[in-house]
């Protein structure tokens, strides 16, 4: 049987992790005084360290070697020019687009930026309005508060930019998030807003998420309440970001209040659409088009460097490594500031939505593993709750530290020490503490750490939108590159339909106030039961 380029670089890579594996990171910084020169990288205001990695020179080189086995300079121009990755669905994945500086990009006959562009220009349009105060409510009050109605990829970008760009240009309306069906968060989150002065944004590609279409009616039900049954009252509070018109004109969203997405953009990958349109609001529009630059700029990064250089491949060349060779299953990403506490919340739609998959391109099984488990929270916190697990526990975890140089605080000390912990921990997985370490100590044993655990720094100038930008499409690409390692699709995710056919059925009974046995299992029908025992 013929082997396959693919599989002759990892016949390479496993040989040479045999031959690597028990190699101590802090021996090969003491073999190479320049190491952590050679082992990092620069994207404008992004820096990547990855020197306190389990590679040598030879690893880059075979990893590499895979990247080029799998065809990847192909795959990527394949991204860019809007060739029908997504193999399922027949479609494109043109995240990219939405940030293009091109002039045109023609896919299957059709030049997609002047849409893109119009669609720019009327979010601009309504930021403008809103954040003018021309926009009034139905009672002639200005906008003060806008709601994102939407979940998954309808919320998890842009609630974490909205967090990210916390202090930026914070004039217009505060942004609040309102995504899942619990009616607790709901209640809440209404009880605290008026009516007459809150604009509602009703985010969902399909526009037939029940979670979102139940949210938003119950929304429209509490502002027609309060200013009346009336056309004027939706038009004046109420905006809708779909790629489905029908469903949107049904929910009662006039023409001028929607605006467009389309199906060659993943719902993951949609943030830089009109899905954006709540970051824009709160925080101006060049704020949200300084984001895009930032992802723009990491394109051009990922288009051109060559391999060796390139941010986005070497982090997925990381990850491979370690979940085909160490059996890693999961991957912490520990941002040092409270502003990007949500991003492991938005990798994990990205990495694990994407990848998380058991078949190739062609639906045929696949033989080794794919996405790890992404996890993560803000580092410092992380200290004193699951650091221990990464220092002493039996898993080999990589993990990105995330941390910006200088600080919109003003307690320059305090940052000094945040920054200080950060580096200090990937020091400390790094070196570990040897039993010899701690000469008699009679508690030597327990408190010892094994070191050589691997991770990446990403150093962040400051976080800026341009930053913020940047580092989301760095990941967006992490995720592209390892899916073409693993020859799967990352821009379907057919999973997610067995829970949603379940949750129809179930609800049926919940709201009938009955089970139906035939239909479940011993556990669901004897939840159900119970369900109903209790809540009656
Ligand atoms: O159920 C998964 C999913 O389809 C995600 O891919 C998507 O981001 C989310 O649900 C919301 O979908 P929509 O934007 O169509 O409401």
């Amino acid at each position: 049987m013929t082997t396959t380029p693919r599989q002759s670089a990892w016949h390479q890579l496993q040989q040479h992790h045999e031959a690597i594996s028990d190699v101590r990171i802090m021996d090969l910084f003491e073999a190479s005084g320049d190491r952590f020169e050679r082992f990092s990288l620069s994207c404008g205001p992004l820096f990547l360290d990855y020197s306190k990695h389990r590679v040598n020179d030879e690893t880059v080189a075979r990893l590499l070697d895979l990247a080029r086995a799998c065809q990847l300079p192909r795959r990527i121009d394949d991204l860019f020019s809007g060739v029908h990755l997504n193999n399922t669905e027949d479609r494109p994945a043109l995240h990219t687009a939405l940030r293009s500086r091109a002039d045109s990009l023609v896919v299957d006959g059709a030049d997609l930026m002047p849409e893109v562009r119009e669609v720019g220009r009327r979010m601009e349009q309504i930021v403008d309005a809103v954040r003018s105060g021309q926009w009034l409510g139905a009672t002639g009050e200005p906008i003060t508060d806008v709601v994102n109605i939407g979940i998954g990829g309808s919320d998890l970008g842009p609630r974490l930019a909205c967090t990210a760009l916390r202090q930026v240009a914070a004039g217009g309306p505060r942004p609040h998030f309102l995504s899942s069906l619990d009616d607790e968060a709901l209640a809440t989150l209404l009880d605290g807003l008026d009516p007459a002065r809150t604009l509602f944004v009703v985010v969902s590609k399909s526009f037939g998420t029940r979670e979102t279409w139940l949210n938003a009616a119950a929304a429209r039900s509490w502002t027609c309440a309060a200013l009346g049954e009336k056309p004027e009252t939706i038009a004046a509070h109420f905006l809708a970001v779909s790629a489905n018109v029908a469903r949107a004109e049904a929910f009662g969203i006039p023409a001028d209040n929607r605006l467009p997405m389309w199906d060659w953009v993943g719902g993951r990958y949609s943030l830089w659409s009109a899905v954006g349109l709540v970051i824009a609001l709160a925080h101006g529009m060049a704020a949200f088009q300084e984001m895009l630059a930032g992802a723009e700029g990491m394109d051009q990064h990922f288009r051109t460097e060559p391999f060796s250089q390139n941010m986005p491949v070497m982090m997925a060349l990381l990850g491979f490594w370690y979940s085909e060779f160490f059996g890693s299953a999961s991957q912490a990403v520990l941002p040092y500031d409270t502003r990007l506490a949500a991003l492991p919340d938005y990798l994990q739609q990205l990495e694990m939505e994407s990848n998380g998959k058991s078949v190739d391109r062609q639906g045929e099984p696949l033989a080794y593993p794919t996405a790890t488990v992404t996890w993560g929270g803000p580092g410092n916190n992380g200290q004193h709750a699951f650091a221990q697990l990464l220092h002493q526990g039996t898993r080999l975890i990589p993990v990105d530290y995330i941390v910006s140089a200088r600080a919109d605080s003003v307690h320059t000390d305090q940052h000094h020490e945040l920054v200080a912990n950060c580096l200090a921990q990937a020091e400390a997985l790094m070196r570990g503490r040897s039993v010899e370490d701690m000469g008699d100590d009679p508690l030597a044993k327990h408190r010892a750490s094994p070191g050589n655990r691997p991770s990446s720094t990403l150093l962040l100038d400051a976080l800026t939108p341009y930053s913020f930008g940047a580092l989301l499409a760095l990941y967006e690409h992490k995720t592209f590159v390892q899916g073409v390692l693993w020859d799967i699709n990352s821009f379907d995710q057919w999973g997610v339909e067995a829970g949603k056919a379940c949750a129809v059925n179930i609800t049926d009974e919940l709201l009938a106030g009955v089970g139906t046995p035939a239909q479940h299992d011993g556990s669901t029908n004897g939840l159900i039961e119970r369900y109903l025992k209790l809540s009656r």
